[in-house]
């Protein structure tokens, strides 16, 4: 049976892809190791964008060497297994230290193991009118989303919980909670937009590193979207096209803060804030809906 538009099953109250709920005694055994660095968001909040920075900063600057492989092989998918195509548990666990690696996990479902090892973690947020408007386009593009329905019905499941990873809401939350006593970095969407030098700066320190200027600039360069949108082993074209169909909508699609103006109605947007209001109330998370 094709993997292609399953439904999703749910594992601890999280729709995920059933292929990973059948195989979830496999994640929730991974071994994390002490030098491991774990990148952490809810889908379409700049992972790659991070990904592609921290493995920059290990291979301090050099453009060529980050061009190695793809993106989704130098920073495996955790979580991702789908029998017969990709499994991420394996293919990290045959990689050499030190490992980075992608988690859409919601903290709570986190493997124990990385919080035995005290690794290392950065978070990425983006705010979520962007993310919903970047993750109905990636429904349509990338085929083992089941069907998005139309852009009401999409934004209808998004605020219901009801989409891959689940609440968008429960896992920004839960992972600036967890900040608190983890040596977990929180960083924005929205402030890499608006000073990335200012943000790989706050990595930098995060991992105790120091590099030159002319290195800092070099990373700056080549992770701006202009240079990872055509990048071959960024842009995610190297993902058969039964997979992901970039002429359907490109996974470096846009790259911007505030598209979700071109897409919310006026009803929907009264409506979004009036249920973000009460999901997000009494915390003190705050996000930028344009910068
Ligand atoms: S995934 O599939 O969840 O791992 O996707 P993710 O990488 O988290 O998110 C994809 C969105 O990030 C945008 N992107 C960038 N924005 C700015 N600068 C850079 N360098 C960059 N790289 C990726 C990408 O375009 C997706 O957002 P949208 O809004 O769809 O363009």
């Amino acid at each position: 049976e094709s993997v292609l538009r399953r439904k999703l099953e749910t594992l601890h109250g999280i729709p995920l892809f059933w292929s990973i709920v059948e195989e979830w005694a496999q994640v929730e055994s991974f071994q994390a190791r002490p030098d491991d660095l774990l990148i952490a968001t809810y889908p379409k909040s700049g992972t790659t964008w991070v990904s592609e920075i921290v493995d920059m900063i290990y291979n301090n600057g050099d453009a060529e060497k980050c061009k190695r492989d793809a993106i989704y092989v130098r920073v495996p998918f955790m979580e991702l297994i789908v029998p017969g195509i990709k499994n991420g548990v394996a293919q990290l666990a045959d990689m050499p230290s030190p490992r980075l690696v992608k988690t859409h996990l919601p903290v709570q479902l986190l493997p124990a193991s990385f919080w035995e090892n005290n690794c290392k973690m950065i978070y990425m947020a983006r705010n979520a009118k962007d993310v919903v408007v970047s993750y109905y386009y990636f429904y349509q593009m990338a085929k083992i989303h089941p069907e998005p329905g139309t852009w009401d019905e999409f934004l209808e499941k998004f605020v219901a919980g009801e989409v891959v990873f689940g609440s968008w809401h429960d896992h920004v939350k839960g992972w600036w909670e967890k900040r608190k006593d983890k040596p977990i970095l929180y960083l924005f969407y929205e402030d890499m937009k608006e000073d990335p030098k200012r943000e790989i700066q706050k990595v930098l320190q995060f991992l105790g590193k120091d590099l030159e200027e002319e290195v800092l600039n070099k990373i700056l360069l080549h992770t701006s979207f202009q240079e990872m949108q055509k990048n071959p082993a960024a842009n995610y074209k190297m993902v058969s096209n039964g997979f992901m169909d970039h002429s359907v909508s490109p996974f470096m699609r846009k790259g911007i803060v505030g598209d979700w103006k071109n897409h919310f109605t006026m009803a929907q947007n009264e409506a979004f804030d009036c249920d973000y209001e009460e999901k997000m109330k009494g915390s003190t998370l705050r996000f930028r809906m344009e910068i």
